[in-house]
């Protein structure tokens, strides 16, 4: 696909972030180069080198006040949105979200523990995920955190845990909302063909299972279908089957206090990409609670969302100098970047499109040439543009990604030993570093030679 780079002439959002392609403090300096949150992105590769992960803070905060502004408006029940911090798990983002009011759904220990460094409070953190081992169950539990039951297996511990501890646990259960919705398979998960969650055939035998534990008190219901979703309708669908499933659950004896419709938010990553605003989707989940729960007589349980991608995707950058050229005569010149699959899988693993420009020249002024950009793994397939458009430009330029805050970093890998690049946030002209850069001495920090190997001297 053909990238153009006059997206910094395009009318910039405040109010919804994830309807820009750039970080929304993005400006161009008096030299005509690139600045994010009032920084020089020259200056900060200068000083930390490349590559680079850059987050705005600006942008973040605006994303999440979008999220509480739209569920005050639009919700007459208690809410709480929550970050799936999946897309960016940090003590600095676990910090951030706790100070602007925020839970966050976690899916392993390492993530729980993250969010707990940076200071969200137990009661709004959820526990979710497929295969939770006995110890991520226990520690959990030990630290007062809402468990989002999953499947049997999940039950079945919970329950033998509350009866030895002789304790009440409030639970959540997932289930499967059998909705389907345009985006990768990969990232589709509320069909009925899901590893996650309980199929809705089964719920009436479940909410059976769980009336007839001693000390399980089921309050929540939790459904999420997919993630990078453009489309309002699945949204509109779902709050209305969650309402029929409290009505349901009943029936059973227990009472629903809590919806979490899960997170999927789409954002513009290309120009071509046209997702609804924040408020927009939070708009129609409410109405669509609202009206289910006022045709059916019942008080508006507390709503919960889990947005990630939506918001930290489009405050993040990935800063890459420029390497090698390869001009291959009528098929196409590759350009090398010093990243690339380690810190952005997207492209490989779902052909994700991005858009990108060159720091020294953002508005892609003087002569065009198409260029195919590839990292720099022993892997053909490590490329981050298949074609994009950028001006004349040199090893030793700079090219700024745009769109990489959410699932980069936190699925990055150390192939071929490279080490992970340094975050930073940037806001009002400072730079923070809020991840170190990895050095490749640091990689070989678990690597254990067995004694008989060790040469004796
Ligand atoms: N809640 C649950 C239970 C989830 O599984 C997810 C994402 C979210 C919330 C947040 O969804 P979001 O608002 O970010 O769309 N690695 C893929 C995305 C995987 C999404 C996994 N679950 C990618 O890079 O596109």
């Amino acid at each position: 696909m053909e990238e153009k780079t006059s997206f910094l002439k395009n009318k910039i959002d405040f109010d919804s972030p994830n309807k820009n392609i750039m970080p929304i403090t993005s400006s161009i300096d008096n030299e005509g180069k690139l600045r994010i949150g009032g920084c020089s992105i020259e200056e900060l590769v200068k000083k930390y080198d490349s590559p680079l992960y850059i987050l705005d803070e600006t942008t973040l905060r605006n994303s999440c006040k979008a999220y509480k502004k739209a569920l005050e408006r639009y919700y007459p029940g208690e809410s709480l949105p929550i970050y799936a911090s999946k897309a960016n798990s940090s003590i600095f983002m676990s910090s951030l979200i706790a100070s602007e009011g925020f839970g966050l759904d976690a899916v392993s220990e390492g993530e729980l523990l993250t969010a707990l460094k940076g200071g969200v409070p137990t009661e709004k953190i959820v526990f979710h995920g497929n295969n939770k081992s006995d110890k991520e169950i226990e520690f959990a539990v030990q630290n007062n955190i809402k468990i989002i039951v999953d499947n049997d297996h999940d039950l079945k511990r919970l329950e033998k845990i509350s009866n030895f501890l002789n304790i009440d646990l409030e639970i959540m259960v997932r289930f499967t909302p059998g909705i389907e919705c345009h985006t990768h398979e990969y990232i589709r998960t509320g069909s009925f063909d899901s590893k996650f969650g309980f199929g809705l055939e089964y719920l009436k035998t479940l909410f059976k299972v769980i009336s007839h534990t001693k000390h399980l008190k089921l309050n929540g219901l939790h459904a999420h279908i997919g993630s990078q979703i453009f489309e309002l309708d699945p949204h509109k669908d779902l709050g209305e089957i969650m309402v029929n499933v409290i009505l349901e659950a009943k029936k059973y004896g227990h009472d629903i206090q809590e919806l979490n419709v899960g997170g999927g938010l789409g954002i513009k990553y290309t120009q071509e990409d046209d997702p609804p605003s924040i408020d927009e989707w939070v708009k129609t989940i409410s109405f669509s609670v609202i009206k289910a729960c006022e045709k059916n007589k019942i008080t508006f349980p507390k709503l919960m969302c889990e947005p990630g991608r939506s918001i930290v995707s489009t405050a993040g950058v990935t800063v890459y100098k420029i390497g090698a050229f390869k001009e291959i005569p009528g098929i196409r010149t590759y350009l090398s970047v010093d990243g690339g699959m380690s810190d952005n899988p997207r492209p490989i693993t779902y052909q994700s499109s991005y858009s990108a420009c060159l720091v020294s020249n953002p508005l892609n002024l003087n002569s065009r040439n198409k260029y195919t950009v590839a990292g720099k793994h022993c892997e053909s397939g490590d490329v981050l543009f298949k074609e994009i458009e950028l001006s004349d430009c040199n090893t030793g330029d700079l090219i700024c990604v745009f769109g990489t805050g959410a699932y980069n970093l936190s699925m990055s890998s150390n192939y071929n030993r490279i080490p992970r690049p340094a975050a930073l946030l940037v806001c009002n002209g400072e730079a923070d570093i809020i991840q170190k850069r990895e050095s490749p001495h640091d990689l070989l920090k678990y690597d254990v030679l067995p004694n008989r190997f060790i040469k004796q001297s």
